[in-house]
Parts: structure tokens; C-alpha cells; sequence
């Protein structure tokens, strides 16, 4: 059995830099975290949250990574089923079953031998451990926050990347898209431009000239084009939304006459043929009823529980509390964003109290933290800015839905107005699908479906000039979004 962390540190494994550190209480800013442990083929970043294999990110969920990390702390030690729980879960009553499952899903991805199990006691890890090279080019730039429910999304997209020059992450406001654009560009050597703060092509034209290192007054296509030529690089555009139109005639030059690979995150897509679209969904959120340790397998919950504790340390979801997470999670429709500000509500309203003030989400919801972007600062912000990126007509139709019964079909808008044109009117609707501001389902019957959250923003527009939409008085916001 192993003597205390410290002494582990110190006197067994004075190279292992994780031997000092429970995973819960990994330090981003401690030196020998930005140091990648290398286990066989692997590499672990601590700080980074991040597991790498020959240069390349490997999709990890944040439960097994907290169980890699302890054993690879305590390697070539055995550590215990019930310090791993405690660890990996801390403060929560989980079934040993959700160790397993975590175990077998590291032996999937590190293989078979990787971890030893000794019956009735643990586990230890089966790999040679050795410090890594530090500050070489494949060290992850920022460290990116921990990201929860999304395995599968990171693999996919990770896949589609190899295959595709240009990939854009596609999906509502807060849904992740930047998050998971930083997760699966860790360790890749990239160009990371943020283009929220462009509004039009010259602006956009300096910001990426500004982040590739191109030294010119007026920067162009053609000079952007040769700059990057010379190197093999993947240019991230992220948060292009208000750019999109824009964006097109750079990205096809670069496309056609660099080595460069284009990763965009945008709630507009390009339209360009060469485009390959990953729609980031939501998070999934647990069924009614769901028992803890299984509720917890879903991206929702583990997001707000998270979040929750880091805003009060005692936060369990223990008793009724659990029920009322999951109808939480399911009311704000597993929208992370949404998640993060309610969960920093919790320790005022707690949760049962959260759940009754949702007729005023989009007041309640609402941060004050300094350094937040503007956009992201409420869930009426968030809204806002994917309204603004409507036109005009896509702006009044949307708003025209809000007032009808969900799911409303086709069928129920023509009948609205006589002298509807069908075909614009299936191009808005289509747009505002593309951009999640409603759903379509094909089944039971074809119909579209507006979130709760949208609909409270929908009907607090101030009516659209030539529409006679009826819309009670009192719910229209005094700050309409612009
Ligand atoms: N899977 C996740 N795990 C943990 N946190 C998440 C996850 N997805 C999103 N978040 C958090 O939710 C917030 C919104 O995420 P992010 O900024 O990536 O969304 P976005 O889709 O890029 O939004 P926008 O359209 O405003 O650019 C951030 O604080 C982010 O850290
Ligand atoms: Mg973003």
C-alpha cells in the first residue's frame, strides 16, 4: 500500500508530477502540471484536462481521466476502489458499477493490459509512466475548462477533421461550439482567431492577418493567402457568426491555394462546398426518474452538478433534489449556457426554487462576472444575438411562431394569411431550423416546435412592422434586442 501523496512525491516517484495532486484539485498554474506525463504511447496534460496520443487529442470522458489521473499519481502503486470513488465522485454515493464501466472504457482506449485489477481491492495502472517534454509545439496553448457529456461529439468531430479541409461547428447560442472547438484543437498547432468582435470583412481581414503574424496595413485575401501558403497550419475562426457573409472568398482562396486546414464555430454556416457541418445539439439530459449514479452518465446534469459544487462545495443531489436537477435540465433544454447561470443561482433560489421562478428564465438567468462576453452575460443575451443575426422577415415569421400551438405545422402558418407565398415561407422556416431557433420533427406528423426559452424571448419583441400578430401587451420587453 502506498505512504501519504507526499511522501509518494517525494521519496518514491520524484519525477511523477501528479503525485502531489488528487485529480479534483488539479492547479492549472503549478509548473509541473503544464508538464505532459507519458504513459507508453499516451501523454496526460494535467492542467490541460487532456489526453494525447502520438501528437493527436483523444476523446476521454472527465470521469475516466479523473480515475487515468489517480492512477497514474500513484503508478506503479494499486490504488482503492473506494479512494477512486471518492476521488473521482467526491461527495456522491455511487455503485461500484460506475468504476467498472469507467475502467472499461480506459482499457478501450490505452488497451486491454493497461489496468490490472486486483479483485476485491482496485486497480493500478499497467504502463511505463515517464515525465514528457515540456513546452514543445504540440503543448496545449490555453487550457481549456473541463468538457462534460461531450465523448462522442469530440470523436466525431475529431473524425471529421481528418477528413475535411474546412469544418464548421454549427449550433445555437452557448450550446459549446467554442469549447469544443478548444478541446479538439489542444496540442494541434493552431492559428485561434476570435471574430466576435468583427462586424465587417475588413475587420475580420486585420483579426486573422493579426493572428497568423501578417505585418501589413491593409491586409487582403491574396497577402493572407501567400503568408499561409508557405506552412501547413489549421486557422480556427471561432464565434464567425456576424461574419459568415463574409468569410466566404478568404476561406475558398485559402481553401484553393494553401496548405491551410479551416476549422470555423458559427451559428451561420459558409455555404461553401468544400464545407462539412458538425451541428453541435445540446447536452442530454437524464429521463424523468433517472437513479443517481445512471443521471449522472448525462452531459445535462454532470454540467449543472458541476458547476452547482464549484459554487458551493456542500451542493449534493441528494432526495427531491435530484428530481427537480433533471426537470431543470430538461426545462432549459440541456442548453449549457443556460446551466452555468442557473446553476450560480443555486445556493440563493436552490434548485426547487430555480424551477418556479422559470416563467422569468430570461430576467433570472443572468450573470454579473466580470470578463463574461457580452453576448453570454444572460440567456436573454444569448438570444439576442442569434436573433440579431436574422433578417428582417426571418425575424417576423419567428416571431409569428411563438404565438402559435406546439407543434405547429405548415399547414396551420399558410392558413394564418391568405397571400403567403409557400416557398419563402419554407426558406424561413428553414432557416430558422438551420439555427435551432425551432425544431422540426418529422414524426408522429411533420410540425415545428419552439423552445420554452425562445418563446419568452419571441413574444417580448415589439411586433413587426406589416404583421398583426396580437401578441399581449405585457409581454413585451422594454430592451428589445438589436
Ligand atoms: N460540454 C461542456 N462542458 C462544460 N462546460 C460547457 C460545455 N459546453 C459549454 N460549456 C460552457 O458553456 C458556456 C458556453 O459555451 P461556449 O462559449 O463554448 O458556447 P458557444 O456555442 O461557443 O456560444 P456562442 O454562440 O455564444 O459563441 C461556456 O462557459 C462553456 O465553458
Ligand atoms: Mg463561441
Amino acid at each position: 500500500m502506498p505512504g501519504s501523496l507526499v511522501r509518494n512525491y517525494r521519496i518514491e516517484m520524484p519525477e511523477n508530477p501528479l503525485a502531489v495532486l488528487k485529480p479534483g484539485l488539479i492547479v492549472p498554474e503549478r509548473q509541473a502540471l503544464r508538464t505532459p506525463l507519458r504513459l507508453g504511447s499516451f501523454e496526460l496534460w494535467p492542467a490541460a484536462r487532456r489526453l494525447h496520443q502520438d501528437g493527436r487529442p483523444v476523446a476521454i470522458t472527465a470521469r475516466a481521466f479523473d480515475v487515468l489521473a489517480l492512477l497514474a499519481a500513484r503508478h506503479p502503486d494499486l490504488v482503492g476502489k473506494a479512494e477512486l470513488m471518492n476521488s473521482v465522485w467526491p461527495g456522491l454515493v455511487v455503485e461500484e458499477n460506475n468504476l467498472q464501466v469507467q475502467v472499461s472504457l480506459l482499457r478501450k482506449i490505452l488497451g486491454r493490459d493497461a489496468i490490472t485489477t486486483v479483485p476485491g481491492f482496485g486497480y493500478s495502472l499497467n504502463l511505463p509512466v515517464t515525465p514528457g517534454a515540456a513546452g514543445t509545439e504540440t503543448s496545449p496553448p490555453v487550457a481549456p475548462g473541463m468538457l462534460h457529456g461531450r465523448a462522442a461529439d469530440l470523436a466525431e468531430l475529431l473524425e471529421l477533421m481528418a477528413q475535411h479541409r474546412l469544418v464548421s461547428v454549427l449550433g445555437t447560442s452557448g450550446v459549446g461550439k467554442s469549447l469544443l472547438a478548444r478541446h479538439a484543437t489542444a496540442g494541434m498547432v493552431s492559428a485561434w482567431t476570435d471574430l466576435a468582435p468583427c462586424a465587417d470583412a475588413d475587420t475580420m481581414l486585420r483579426t486573422v492577418a493579426g493572428t497568423v503574424g501578417l505585418d501589413a496595413d491593409v491586409p487582403c485575401v491574396q497577402a493572407l493567402v501567400r503568408h499561409l501558403g508557405r506552412r501547413p497550419c489549421l486557422l480556427v475562426l471561432d464565434n464567425a457568426d456576424r461574419v459568415a457573409g463574409a468569410l466566404p472568398p478568404l476561406v475558398d482562396a485559402l481553401l484553393a491555394r494553401s496548405a491551410t486546414r479551416v476549422l470555423v464555430t458559427t451559428q451561420v454556416r459558409l455555404h461553401l462546398p468544400q464545407e462539412q457541418v458538425y451541428r453541435l445539439t445540446p447536452l442530454a439530459v437524464p429521463p424523468p426518474g433517472s437513479p443517481l449514479p445512471e443521471a449522472l452518465q448525462y452531459g445535462a446534469l454532470e454540467l449543472l452538478a458541476a458547476r452547482a459544487r464549484g459554487h458551493d462545495h456542500r451542493f449534493t443531489l441528494a432526495g427531491p433534489v435530484l428530481a427537480d436537477a433533471i426537470e431543470l435540465c430538461r426545462q432549459l433544454d440541456g442548453l449549457p449556457l443556460a446551466l452555468e447561470l442557473a446553476a450560480a443561482r443555486i445556493p440563493a433560489l436552490g434548485v426547487a426554487g430555480l424551477l418556479r421562478r422559470l416563467d422569468e428564465r430570461l430576467t433570472v438567468l443572468a450573470t454579473v462576472h466580470p470578463g463574461t462576453q457580452a453576448r453570454q452575460c444572460s440567456l436573454y443575451d444569448a438570444i439576442a444575438w442569434s436573433y440579431a443575426l436574422l433578417e428582417p422577415d426571418e425575424q417576423a415569421l419567428w416571431c409569428e411562431t411563438a404565438q402559435l400551438p406546439a407543434p405547429f405545422s405548415l399547414e396551420d402558418l399558410m392558413a394564418r394569411q391568405a397571400r403567403r407565398d409557400i416557398g419563402r415561407t419554407l426558406d424561413l422556416l428553414g432557416t430558422l431550423v438551420e439555427r435551432c431557433l425551432l425544431r422540426f420533427d418529422a414524426t408522429p406528423a411533420p410540425g415545428y416546435t419552439m423552445s420554452a426559452s425562445h418563446r419568452q424571448f419571441a413574444l417580448r419583441q415589439p411586433q413587426p412592422r406589416g404583421q398583426a400578430l396580437n401578441a399581449p401587451a405585457a409581454h413585451r420587453s422594454p430592451h428589445p434586442a438589436g
